[in-house]
């Protein structure tokens, strides 16, 4: 069969070809055009008729720290396809080798380095895989501890002073608090993230990330073929474009229409693929992170402690992110750890609450609220720092055949001591603010709805509760 060639479509051009073996050998190439890239690399694809080849994983409990250090290897999730062969395990790392029959092992590294560890697992039938990984020993990863020392710790409120703190403790370098690390090697940052749903980031859908969603959809493309951050490769670098547009009028619009359609002649005769695939929201959300690049420096530098102040915004959240690259010490390289302090929007919405007593949530049309709300209902919102808040608006949406009846707010259980209460009437959308007995430090809320008369009909719906601070 003659070799030919393919784009993919996805990051990487290959080649393809049966060899005299009659096995399939394929070059991927990587993911840059005309560059040596690291992930070029040359696969051999075997058809294997009879006992299947088992598949290797290999990981450890701690990838890092100071020597002497114990690490615990773990095969799980290593397995065989074949039911009824059983593995045998061997890990070579540091020059030793180690046999297993449970697949896994303690091993102690005393000096410092960076191990390359593998782990080899073979079947009954003599068929093997292997599995590889890093464990840097000789540096402990730094701890970063970070607190609002002033304010609320779970929610931010609109346009409200908060005051925070950081603290860095690095076994090799230093601390923060001893002067050894300084203050501006400490990298702190405050972001807005419009995008950020508490609903998603309890059922871990969502990591707390103070990155622009426009980051992750560039990843995701194959705009990294031709495009770096900093430099030229077949395309200009995104810091080069943010620099050009930065202040002009229309860009957003202008750069989203051009990654879309394609083209070439701003900065060269090279030209820039078409990604009709890619949607216009999409699009801006790219040139938003790319022209965020401009004034990368000047966002960051938060001093070590001090005060921030929040926007208008009442929805998504507000991060504080700290990160701390350690000085390694050779052979051994630096090691960074991030931190993040989540400050959630203060709307709780119905679909972040639990232990639902009698109502359901509702998601009509991504308008999210109880539903089935009748007498004795009560839904909880967990662990909520309650201090300097005052007041609550209340969300209720009256149907054509809904009867209306009263919210009250408890503190730590459905009878526990009332915070506030209203009384829901009208028709449609009534929203209502009250007053609540103010509380200090972390408490559950719940709240619970009544209408003693109303039978079994439904009072109304109700969207959610937004804590204010004044
Ligand atoms: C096949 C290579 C290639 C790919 C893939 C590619 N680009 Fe480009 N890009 C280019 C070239 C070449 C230019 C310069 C075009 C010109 O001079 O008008 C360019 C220009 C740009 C510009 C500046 C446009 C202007 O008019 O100044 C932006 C923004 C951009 N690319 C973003 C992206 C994004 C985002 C992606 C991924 C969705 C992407 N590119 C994928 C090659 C590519």
């Amino acid at each position: 069969m003659e070799p030919f060639m393919a784009n993919t479509g996805f990051n990487n051009i290959i080649d393809m070809a049966f060899g005299p073996d009659g096995k399939l050998y394929m070059i991927e190439y990587g993911t840059k055009w005309f560059a040596q890239n690291l992930d070029a690399r040359l696969v051999r694809i075997d058809y294997n008729g009879g006992n299947r080849t088992p598949v290797a994983q290999l990981s450890v409990d701690k990838p890092s720290g100071a020597v002497p250090l114990a690490v615990k290897f773990s095969s799980k999730g290593s397995k065989d396809y074949d039911t009824g062969d059983s593995l045998s395990y061997i890990l070579e790392v540091g020059g030793k080798t180690y046999n297993s029959n449970n697949g896994t092992f303690e091993v102690t590294l005393d000096k410092p380095g960076v191990y390359n560890a593998k782990l080899k697992v073979t079947d009954d039938k003599g068929n093997s895989a292997n599995a590889v990984t890093q464990v840097t020993a000789g540096n402990e990863p730094p701890v970063i501890k970070a607190s609002i020392v002033e304010g609320n710790k779970t929610f931010f409120f609109p346009n409200t002073k908060l005051k925070y703190s950081v603290e860095v403790t690095d076994k090799e370098d230093g601390s923060t608090a001893d002067g050894k690390i300084a203050g501006d090697a400490v990298t702190i940052s405050f972001d807005y993230m419009k995008g950020f749903d508490m609903a998603k980031v309890a059922q871990g859908h969502q990591m707390p990330t103070a990155e622009l969603p426009g980051k992750a959809l560039i990843a995701k493309s194959d705009c990294k073929s031709c495009h770096i951050i900093d430099q030229r490769s077949a395309g200009p670098s995104y810091k080069e474009v943010a620099a050009k547009y930065k202040s002009q009028t229309g860009a957003i619009d202008y750069l989203a229409a051009k990654i879309i359609k394609g083209g070439s002649g701003v900065w060269g005769n090279t030209e820039m693929a078409a990604h009709p695939q890619i949607s216009v929201e999409d699009a801006k959300e790219m040139v938003n992170y790319i022209l965020s690049l401009a004034d990368e420096k000047a966002a960051k530098k938060l001093p070590l402690s001090g005060t921030v102040t929040t926007g208008n915004e009442t929805q998504g959240a507000y991060l504080l992110t700290i990160s701390y690259y350690d000085k390694g010490a050779a052979p051994v390289p630096s090691i960074g750890t991030n931190a993040t302090v989540v400050l959630r929007s203060p709307m709780l919405k119905a679909n972040e609450a639990t232990d639902l007593n009698i109502v359901r949530v509702l998601n009509w049309d991504g308008n999210i609220a109880f539903e089935n709300v009748k007498h004795t209902a009560h839904a909880k919102f967990a662990e909520l720092d309650l201090t300097g808040v005052k007041k609550a608006k209340l969300l209720p949406y009256l149907g054509d055949d809904q009867v209306g009846g009263e919210v009250e707010i408890h503190l730590d259980k459905p009878d526990g001591k009332l915070l506030g209460k209203a009384k829901i009437a009208g028709k449609g959308l009534v929203p209502q603010t009250i007053s609540l007995e103010t509380t200090t430090g972390y408490h559950d809320l719940y709240l619970v709805f009544k209408n003693e008369g109303a039978g079994n009909k439904s009072l109304f719906y109700f969207g959610g509760v937004e804590l204010l601070n004044k």
